[in-house]
């Protein structure tokens, strides 16, 4: 079973280099889309502090300080930390893990070819950027991305080539590598987030380096300031213009009301307001979208011990998510995964019999103890098979399988297990002997879709026939034998 259908929440994930910060252009296109994304999907939006590497290597001083500039404008702007993973891309040293594994399989010409690998080089002709990092930065990317296994990844239209590469390398890796004959990394798809055209206050396009730039974090006098300041298009009054070309009618057409925008489209165009008239009335457009951003800012700089929180918070977070892919990575690619080896005899037919503990004596309901078992087998099981808990008595496998284990105490050589058709993929049943043994029969999916599929009775018995356990449900008998300690349908 896919598992979006367990999983109904879509995931999303995008990052952003470490510039310092953030602009209105970064804000319109990129940083206000994450923020309605939120409300939809499960995301994940980290700072690249590594990509900013791959061309800064050599003036790092200011790069811890970029980091977290980025992090507050990321929470400024509306990115809720409860509402999604917020972090930092170091802090999940997964990413160059998987980097490094993508290494392997990834033909040099493919990475040469990536087309910003020449245009960086050309943009930066005083550079020495003849680096492994930089010439790797899109599968680093390409990392970044899929060991979050997300659905989309919304990014700006200079980012299709890197998300067009990272689909290739999904591909390949899933050719060379699969678990139980099954893809492990899904290509995701890219979202491309329509960027609203910004002019920088000199009429070139906005950017950090060229410090023609409205900060996300300006307070509102430097505002006022840098758009008053702006380069427009009219140099006298009769000159028509179009706010389409100016850095103040772009202002206007992404902060003003419609009421607004079309007086000064009107008035530019036809000549009938002066430039001063039109800025003016872009500051307090501008000003009242920022208010709620500066607000939450003002609440984050009184709280010091908060952003750290929501740092740390949000690096355990990614971190989780992306060991869980990294798990299936590392099996599906053959690496002898660390304690494997014991806990394979643990799980295996050879482990030694798994006992319910003395202390089951002193619970109290039938129920209880039914819990007690399950949580002994759970303890064990969990070493090389990590279950989630859905809800009671039902567990979700690394890969989304939901796993339904129910408990019962022997009574004249049989068992009876009492549930409701079975909503799951794969059911354990713990048989518990006269001397405290438990037997783990573990159902795999192909067992189930045979015996449930005609009425679902949640009556079921298991007999020990000449010590072959037979399954009842209903009318019909099967032996379970095979299945006693067969751990493959968990994995
Ligand atoms: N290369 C992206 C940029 O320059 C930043 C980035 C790094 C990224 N890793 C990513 C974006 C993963 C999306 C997904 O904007
Ligand atoms: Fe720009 Fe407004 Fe002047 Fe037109 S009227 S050129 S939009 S400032």
């Amino acid at each position: 079973m896919p598992d979006k259908e367990q999983n109904p929440r879509r995931r999303v994930l995008s990052g952003m280099r470490p510039t310092g910060k953030l602009h209105l252009g970064n804000y319109v296109g990129a940083l206000q889309n994450w923020v309605k994304l939120q409300h939809t999907y499960s995301c994940f939006f980290f700072v690249a502090d590594w990509h900013a590497l791959t061309t800064d290597y050599d003036e790092t001083s200011r790069l811890a300080d970029h980091t977290l500039e980025v992090v507050v404008d990321f929470l400024a702007a509306g990115l809720d930390p409860e509402k999604c993973a917020i972090f930092v891309q170091s802090h999940v040293r997964q990413h160059a893990e998987l980097h490094l594994l993508f290494s392997m399989i990834t033909p040099l010409g493919w990475l040469e070819r990536v087309p910003t690998y020449k245009e960086q080089q050309l943009q930066m002709p005083n550079k020495d950027l003849h680096m492994y990092g930089f010439l790797g930065y899109p599968l680093l990317q390409s990392a970044d991305i899929l060991i979050y296994q997300p659905d989309f990844v919304p990014v700006g239209e200079d980012q299709a080539a890197h998300i067009e590469l990272t689909r290739e390398v999904a591909r390949r890796f899933n050719q060379f590598y699969k678990l139980e004959g099954k893809p492990v990394l899904p290509e995701p798809q890219i979202l491309l987030t329509p960027s609203p055209k910004l002019l920088g206050t000199d009429k070139r396009k906005m950017s950090k380096s060229y410090g023609n730039s409205i900060l996300l974090s300006d307070e509102a006098a430097v505002v006022e300031e840098k758009i008053k300041n702006s380069v427009t298009d009219r140099p006298k009054l009769s000159d028509r213009g179009s706010p389409e070309r100016c850095p103040v009618g772009n202002l206007h057409q992404i902060f003003s009301d419609r009421e607004r925008l079309a007086y000064i489209t009107q008035g530019c165009t036809q000549a009938t307001i002066t430039c001063v008239e039109c800025k003016a009335l872009a500051v307090p457009s501008v000003n009242a979208h920022l208010a709620p951003i500066r607000e939450r800012r003002r609440d984050l700089a009184q709280n010091p011990g908060k952003l750290q929180k929501i740092i740390q918070h949000g690096a355990e977070k990614a971190t989780q998510a992306a060991e869980e892919t990294m798990v299936a990575v590392r099996q599906s690619m053959g690496l002898l995964q660390l304690g494997s080896t014991k806990d394979l005899t643990m799980t295996g037919t050879d482990a030694p019999p798994l006992r319910s503990p003395e202390s089951i004596g002193n619970a109290k309901t039938d129920e209880e103890r039914r819990d007690i078992r399950v949580a002994t087998w759970l303890e064990r099981v969990n070493k090389t098979h990590p279950l989630r808990k859905d809800k009671r008595e039902i567990f979700i496998t690394r890969k989304g399988r939901k796993v339904g284990v129910h408990a019962s105490a022997e009574q004249d050589r049989a068992w009876n297990f009492e549930f409701e058709n079975p909503p799951v993929n794969v059911l354990v049943l713990l048989a518990e002997d006269k001397d405290g043994y438990l037997h783990p029969y573990v159902l795999p999916p192909k067992f189930l879709q045979k015996h449930w599929q005609f009425g679902g009775r949640a009556d079921s018995w298991i007999r020990k026939i000449d010590g072959i356990a037979m399954l009842s449900v209903g009318a019909h008998n099967e032996s379970i034998q095979e299945y006693e300690s067969d751990y493959t349908a968990l994995q």
